[in-house]
């Protein structure tokens, strides 16, 4: 197959090959390095040894200390235990059974909402701007004496923006509420200190930061009570089953090449993310950019092409090579638009044909000089079958309302 631009690491990053090498040992037959991380012969106690030194990786890279770093399955684990783990545990304590987060949480975030919802527990969901940024006066004005736990993304997987953790953060220490936030598109990509961002939980996930799928992490502040999801011994009685040791080993070497790229890379990819940019608008007519053009993560542009069906163009786009997404989420066939972009108040059929280019490390400028001959074309292909492009074009009225385009 040949060789794709890939403009989808918002979705997953490819594997690092350094990272590749590091976890081999643990994958290979014939290595002594399969022992049980629990066991306490020498076999266990080597493996305990790579677990460890992947937590003192992962802690370094966001400034916390190893016991407060747990390991899970993947970021949705992370974020499920984050919340379920503070609402279980106030519920028994009788504490409350408010919950604040935001209309733009990813799916594991809002769904974990939402179920727990069903339980009983109230939950604000706070609304954000048409950039897609939170106020945290919101978030002070929605505490209540009942609150016990605040959760807010860091940047938003689809259009990028980051939010005002620090601050949000400082809201909740004051009030003593715990502070959960779902970082799995910023670490490895933004520096991160989990004291200076006031947080007692912070979620992330390996394969977004260049290392394997099925493995990710989180922080929980020393003294935060909260439940596990899985009950047993392990992690210190916060998380049952035997530690995945490749993924884990693998997660410590993206985190410790995470770090010490972080500066260089980020500038890379916003670089190559502003070429991207600058090109489409000046190629491609009737089109709007979607987020904060200043509080974002580096690598990631959204787009809303009027006249156009975000699935087609991510359909063209990978014929012509190019791997990318849409912004709106397909529930069981129906082409729904996504929540976050319903959120920044986009109507349904701007929406619809919103397609989110994220870009990677691993990207290069002739990929992007490349996707810029396409991307053009490919649009005004799907335009030019497209009855209600015609009627625009004839200058006659079409039911896209109201006009949202920043560029004509
Ligand atoms: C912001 C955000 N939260 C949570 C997740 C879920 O992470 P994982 O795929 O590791 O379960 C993702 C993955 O797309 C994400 O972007």
């Amino acid at each position: 197959m040949k060789k794709k631009i890939y403009f989808d690491n918002n979705a997953t990053t490819p594997l690092d090959p350094k990272v590749a090498d590091a976890m081999l040992p643990y994958l290979s037959a014939g290595t002594e390095l399969y022992g049980n991380p629990s066991s306490v012969h020498t076999l266990g106690q080597a493996t305990r040894k790579a677990v460890e030194e992947a937590r003192a990786q992962v802690a370094q890279l966001i400034g916390s200390s190893l016991e407060e770093i747990i390991f899970t399955s993947c970021g949705s684990e992370s974020d499920t235990t984050a919340i379920k783990g503070i609402a279980f545990s106030a519920k028994e304590r009788k504490k409350g059974n408010h919950i604040i987060t935001t209309a733009i949480e990813h799916d594991t975030v809002l769904f974990c909402c939402e179920y727990l919802q069903k339980q009983g527990w109230d939950v604000t969901f706070l609304p954000v701007s048409s950039s897609g940024i939170l106020d945290p006066d919101s978030v002070k004005k929605a505490i209540r004496s009942e609150t016990i736990l605040v959760s807010v993304m860091h940047a938003n997987n689809e259009i990028g923006t980051i939010q005002p953790i620090a601050e949000i953060g400082k809201i909740c220490k004051e009030r003593e509420i715990p502070f959960h936030t779902d970082a799995i598109q910023t670490v490895g990509k933004l520096p991160i200190t989990v004291n200076e961002l006031n947080v007692d939980l912070l979620s992330l996930s390996a394969h977004k930061l260049y290392g394997p799928k099925g493995v990710g992490a989180l922080f929980i502040r020393r003294g935060t009570r909260f439940h596990p999801l899985f009950h047993g011994h392990h992690e210190r009685n916060r998380r049952a089953g035997t530690e995945n040791v490749p993924a884990i080993v693998g997660l410590g070497v993206a985190a410790e090449l995470a770090q010490k790229n972080l500066g260089q890379e980020a500038k890379k990819v916003a670089f190559l993310r502003d070429r991207l940019e600058k090109g489409i608008l000046e190629k491609v007519p009737y089109i709007r950019r979607n987020g904060d053009p200043r509080h974002r993560i580096p690598g990631t542009s959204n787009f809303s092409f009027e006249f156009v069906e975000g699935e087609g163009c991510v359909v063209m786009l990978d014929i012509e090579g190019i791997a990318v997404s849409t912004g709106s989420a397909c529930a069981s066939g129906s082409t729904k638009a996504s929540h976050v972009l319903r959120a920044i108040g986009l109507p349904a059929n701007v929406a619809q044909g919103t397609v989110r280019f994220s870009l990677g490390q691993f990207n290069t400028l002739d990929e992007v000089d490349k996707a810029l001959e396409i991307i053009p074309r490919v649009i005004s292909k799907l335009r030019s079958l497209s009855p209600l492009w015609s009627d625009k074009m004839a200058g006659l009225p079409t039911t896209v309302t109201p006009p949202l385009s920043l560029k004509k």
